[in-house]
C-alpha cells in the first residue's frame, strides 16, 4: 500500500504593526499591549490551522477596535470632523484582494474588505457603495459618531487652531527631507497592518487606517491601494506599510518591496531598501513589515518608533523600534 502524500505543514508566522511615528513615552505601553493582543489573536488562528487571510483579518480587527491606533475606533478626523476609513486585505495564494475606502459607517473596514475579497468579482469599493455592499452581506452600519473620540475632536480642534494662526501647514504632502520640519509631521502615522504565512505556505496581508489628521473628505491614502500600502503574492512576499500615504503611493512601494524579494533580495534587506528609497526619492517617512514564503522577514522604519509584533516558531515578541 502506498503512503498517502501530505501537504507539508510549516511553522506559521504572523507580523503586525501599529504605526510608525514619534510614539510618546506615555503611549508606549498602550502600543505594546495593542500589538501584543493582535498577535495573540491572529497567531491562535494560525496554530489552529486557519489560513493566513483569516489570521490577518483577526489581527487587524483587534487593532481597529483598539482606540490607541489610527484605524477603526478613535481614528484621526477629517477636516469636517468625521472618521473616514480605508482598508485592504489580500490573499497571496490566489491574488484575490478586497479594498474599501472612505467608509464612515463600518466599525471594522478590514471585515468589509474580507467580504469584497470573498464575495465580489470586483476588488475595490468606496464610500456609500462600500457600505451598501457590506450591509448587503450582513455587516451592521453604525453612526459615524460611534467611531469618534473626544480625544480626536480636541486634536482636530487644536490642529485647526494652529492652521488658523499660520502655525501648521495645509500643503504638506508627506515629503520632507528636513528632519526638523519633518518631525512636526510625524504625529500621524498610526495605520495598522499584518502579514501572515500559514501552515500550508500561503501568504496574506492587510492594512487599515483612518488616514491623516485633518485630511480633506474623500482623500484616500496608500493603505487600501493595492501594491501601495499592502500587497501579498505567494511568489514574492506579503507586505504592509505605515507612514504618510502620498509618497508611499507615488512609489507603489509595497509592490516595489515584494518585487525585490521575488528577484532574490532577502526580506530583511528589501525592507531596509524600501524605506531608504522612500526617503531618498521623496523625503517620505514610514515603516514596513515584509514576509517571504519561506518565513524570512524584514522590518524597517525611518521614524523614531514603529510598534511591531512577531510570532513564529521562536515565540511572540514585540517592540517599539527595530
Ligand atoms: N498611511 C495612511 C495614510 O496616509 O492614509
Amino acid at each position: 500500500m502506498r503512503t498517502p502524500t501530505r501537504t507539508p505543514v510549516l511553522a506559521p508566522t504572523l507580523i503586525v504593526h501599529g504605526g510608525a511615528w514619534a510614539i510618546p513615552a506615555e503611549m508606549a505601553d498602550d502600543h505594546q499591549r495593542g500589538v501584543s493582543r493582535a498577535l495573540e489573536t491572529g497567531y491562535a488562528v494560525l496554530t489552529k490551522g486557519g489560513t493566513a487571510t483569516d489570521a490577518v483579518e483577526a489581527a487587524v480587527t483587534i487593532l481597529e477596535d483598539d482606540p490607541t491606533f489610527d484605524a477603526g475606533l478613535g481614528s484621526f478626523l477629517t477636516s469636517s470632523g468625521r472618521v473616514q476609513l480605508d482598508a485592504l486585505l489580500m490573499d497571496g495564494a490566489t491574488l484575490r484582494a478586497g479594498g474599501v475606502a472612505c467608509v464612515e459607517r463600518l466599525r471594522n473596514p478590514i471585515q468589509a474588505a474580507r467580504l469584497v475579497l470573498d464575495k465580489s468579482p470586483h476588488v475595490y469599493f468606496v464610500g456609500s457603495g462600500a457600505e451598501a455592499f457590506a450591509a448587503n452581506h450582513g455587516m451592521s452600519l453604525i453612526d459615524n459618531s460611534a467611531l469618534v473620540l473626544e480625544r480626536e475632536r480636541l486634536r482636530l480642534h487644536e490642529f485647526q487652531e494652529r492652521l488658523a494662526q499660520g502655525l501648521a501647514d495645509t500643503t504638506f504632502s508627506g515629503d520632507d527631507k528636513d528632519p526638523e520640519t519633518a518631525a512636526s509631521h510625524l504625529s500621524s502615522h498610526d495605520t495598522v497592518g499584518a502579514v501572515a504565512l500559514d501552515q500550508h505556505g500561503n501568504l496574506a496581508a492587510g492594512t487599515s487606517t483612518g488616514g491623516t489628521l485633518n485630511k480633506t473628505p474623500g482623500r484616500v491614502g496608500d493603505s487600501s491601494l493595492i501594491g501601495c500600502g499592502c500587497y501579498a503574492d505567494n511568489h514574492s512576499a506579503a507586505v504592509s506599510l505605515t507612514g504618510w500615504g502620498e509618497p508611499i503611493m507615488k512609489l507603489v512601494l509595497g509592490k516595489w518591496a515584494t518585487d525585490r524579494v521575488a528577484s532574490g533580495v532577502t526580506p530583511e534587506l528589501a525592507a531596509q531598501q524600501a524605506i531608504s528609497y522612500l526617503f531618498a526619492r521623496l523625503g517620505g517617512h514610514g515603516g514596513i513589515i515584509l514576509l517571504g514564503p519561506d518565513g524570512q522577514f524584514g522590518l524597517a522604519h525611518n521614524t523614531p518608533c514603529m510598534a511591531w509584533g512577531i510570532a513564529d516558531k521562536d515565540g511572540p515578541r514585540t517592540g517599539l523600534s527595530i
